[in-house]
């Protein structure tokens, strides 16, 4: 089987981040977004993904090459000369998506986590006969959202409305989608939505059907989203192999070290935290709900919460960072300083505090 992953956009929302890599690179949970998605693919035998890009696919290629060989599966770049939105990259990568079989390829959102149940959703494309399956999952706020209305007993979508003025359901487009060969021949190669021109007309024929995602999901292409994700992931973990957390005196609740990162005596870390490779956390330090990319350096008695720190970062003794602070790659936070929301541009030094959230050039 094949899959397509849409890589587009520039992952603006999820900045100052990626100003350093493309947001599918960015780690969540210790792992580029994009690897869970390629491991869970591997996993129910997809042998060939192929990345939509629309720019810099070299870097992406080039940090990928290590795992194609690692996870034994064939990972191509099509590559747009245009952003050929959501469904263009499909036409665009046509010869790549379908083989002799005529089998169904997947196609996935790239800033999505969850459990993907992608071999559930095989089978209930089997089930139901139809040209195109999608992942949906009930949200509080559907609006931001892709929303579907379908027929209860069968889960035939009846109507697909991408962000909706008024209120028209809560069950919303999870951005994991199943889709038969034939489904290309509806998409021009041109600048063009899935979710606006293509999903719509193929439920006006009765043959779109909606699966209820088991488990978490979460679009984690925003900072907000991306803490929430983490708590949830986590979770999972928790649930599905708790051997993969921390444990220990200095532990409260779901916490992710990697086995290189250094822990100081006297810190409380804890909830939802994921600390990366590297890092160095000196003593007395407090940690919650946060996630702490490769090589940073936090010192004495530092506080963060509710935070995203970039690569190489250092926090200084006894600063506290909280709120919704997001911190590029290699920025310094000097000494006791705080930091309510701040979102500080890469290579940045803090030498003074940041009262309320604002954006630091
Ligand atoms: N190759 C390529 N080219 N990819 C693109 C382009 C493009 O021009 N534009 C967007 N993408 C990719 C993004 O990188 C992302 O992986 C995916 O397409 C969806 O784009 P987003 O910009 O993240 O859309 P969204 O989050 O507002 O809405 C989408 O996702 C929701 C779920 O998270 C829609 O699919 C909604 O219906 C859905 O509910
Ligand atoms: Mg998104």
């Amino acid at each position: 089987m094949k899959a397509l992953i849409l890589v587009g956009g520039f992952g603006t929302r999820l900045r100052p981040l990626t100003l350093s890599v493309p947001k599918p690179l960015v780690e969540f949970a210790n792992k580029p977004m994009i690897l869970h998605q390629i491991e869970a693919l591997k996993a129910i035998g997809v042998t060939e993904v192929v990345l939509a890009i629309n720019y810099q696919p070299e870097v992406m290629l080039n940090f990928l090459k290590e795992f194609e060989t690692k996870l034994e599966i064939k990972i191509t770049c099509s590559q747009e000369t245009e952003p050929l939105g959501t469904a263009g990259p499909l036409a665009l990568a046509r010869d790549k998506l379908i083989g002799d079989s005529g089998e169904p390829f997947f196609v996935l959102n790239s800033d999505v986590i969850s459990e993907y149940p992608l071999k559930q959703m095989i089978d209930f494309h089997k089930a139901h006969g139809g040209e195109a399956s999608i992942m949906v999952t009930k949200v509080d706020e559907p609006s931001k959202y892709g929303v579907v209305v379908t027929e209860e007993s069968t889960g035939k979508v009846e109507r697909f409305v991408e962000k909706p003025k008024i209120f028209v359901g809560n069950k919303i487009n999870a951005g994991i989608y199943l889709l038969n060969p034939s489904v290309i021949d509806r998409i021009e190669l041109r600048p063009t939505s899935i979710e606006k021109e293509v999903f719509p007309k193929i439920a006006a024929d009765n043959k779109l059907y909606a699966m209820v995602l088991p488990g978490f999901w979460m679009d984690i292409g925003q900072p907000r989203d991306y803490i929430v994700g983490l708590r949830l992931y986590l979770d999972s973990l928790k649930k599905n192999s708790s051997s993969k957390l921390a444990t220990g005196p200095h532990i409260v609740g779901n916490v992710l070290v990697d086995e290189t990162a250094k822990i100081g005596e006297g810190c409380l870390i804890g909830p939802d935290v994921a600390i990366g490779p590297g890092c160095i956390v000196e003593s007395g330090v407090r940690l919650s709900r946060c996630s702490v990319m490769r090589g940073v350096y936090i010192k004495k008695h530092a506080c963060i919460s509710s935070s995203i720190i970039g690569w190489h970062s250092t926090v200084g003794r006894w600063a506290r960072v909280e709120n919704m602070t997001i911190l590029g790659e290699d920025v310094q936070v000097c000494d006791e300083i705080y930091s309510n929301g701040g979102v500080v541009l890469p290579h940045k030094e803090i030498k003074s505090s940041i009262l309320k959230p604002e954006i630091v050039m």
